[in-house]
């Protein structure tokens, strides 16, 4: 994820953090319900427990300092901190909303009965020198009902910003081309010809070689061949483009396999093509996606037909093979994929 980006959108949450601790909350006759938890949980969830914690120490002391309601306890700078940690913790790099809804409920559930009733009532029986018990028992109920509407509430907001936040953080081409190797390097080049030796018989190693770093062979590729194998670059522009496995145009950190071979094709390999094709946004034409993340293509068979319908990913280590696929399960099968971008 883009440095800059995280530390933006990081800024923005802390600020929307310290309004909702400050100034917005929900008032009854039983319970003050406040929305700080909001920012924090989308903190955590998408940078991560330490940021997660920062944010809650941050907001805590920009809040006394510049807002106070309150004298200033440690303790509850020590609440805000293990929060985060706690969200962040469980809910970051979820493979699949179904496990995000899980792990929400049970961090939610952890913050509620050890921070806010344990830590928190500790802290006021501090401050005010009154019996714990007399204050847990006040809190009790509040609580209970706060944490349905923080479990409701936060998955719902999960759901509804997924796409839009997961484009802004990859929507930046310079850093997209670092992570993904995308740049030249004839050093790459040296490497691999060390490996099978500087003569022409070793085009094809050499150019896996290369491949197997850029997942694609970048335009600089043959020139800088031809001269360390003392060949023309027609030659090895011939080479890279009889072989049906090399590719010219960059392709996604996961190349995801679709067989369209017989075996798969009778049993509806095309509805599971169309489902990713549809899911990441690409087509026949446009096989990989604008922040290289995916590339879908088809092939005549993965020598797995008993097992059709049948895909393979590869860029994960190891290459997986998926089998008996059906077009529901590939949302979750993408989120699985999408944690470990
Ligand atoms: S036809 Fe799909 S694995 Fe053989």
């Amino acid at each position: 994820m883009p440095k800059v980006k995280k530390v933006v959108l990081a800024g923005l949450l802390l600020a929307i953090l310290i309004v909702f601790q400050r100034f917005i909350s929900v008032e009854t006759q039983i319970l003050r319900l406040s929305f700080a938890y909001v920012p924090v949980i989308i903190t955590a969830t998408l940078l991560g427990p330490v940021w997660g914690g920062l944010i809650g120490v941050v907001a805590d002391i920009l809040g006394m300092l510049l807002m106070p309601k309150a004298s200033f306890f440690a303790g509850f700078t020590l609440n805000a901190l293990l929060t985060g940690l706690v969200y962040g913790f469980f809910l970051y790099k979820t493979p699949s909303n179904k496990s995000y809804f899980v792990r929400l409920v049970i961090s939610v559930i952890i913050v509620h009965v050890f921070i806010h009733l344990g830590l928190t009532t500790l802290w006021l029986s501090i401050m005010y020198k009154r019996a714990f018990m007399v204050i847990l028992a006040g809190r009790v109920i509040a609580n209970i009902i706060e944490i349905p509407i923080e479990i409701a509430s936060m998955y719902a907001i999960k759901i509804f910003l997924d796409k839009p936040v997961k484009k802004y953080l990859l929507d930046d081409p310079d850093e997209e081309d670092t992570e993904n190797n995308t740049k030249f390097d004839p050093g790459i080049v040296d490497a691999v010809i060390k490996v099978w030796g500087a003569n022409p018989g070793s085009i094809i190693p050499i150019l896996q070689g290369i491949q197997e770093k850029y997942n694609y062979l970048p335009p600089e590729t043959f020139a800088c061949v031809a001269k360390k194998l003392g060949v023309s670059e027609a030659r090895i522009y011939g080479v890279a483009t009889f072989y049906e496995n090399f590719s010219l145009k960059p392709k996604g950190k996961f190349i995801i396999k679709v067989c369209d071979g017989t075996a798969c094709h009778v049993r509806k390999s095309v509805p599971n093509l169309e489902k990713f094709r549809k899911e990441l946004g690409l087509s026949e034409k446009k096989i990989t996606t604008d922040d290289l993340s995916f590339t879908v293509q088809t092939v005549a068979c993965l020598g797995a037909c008993s097992l059709a319908p049948a895909f393979m990913v590869q860029g994960g280590i190891p290459d997986k093979v998926y089998a008996n696929v059906t077009p529901d399960q590939i949302p979750g099968i993408l989120e699985e994929l999408r944690a470990k971008l």
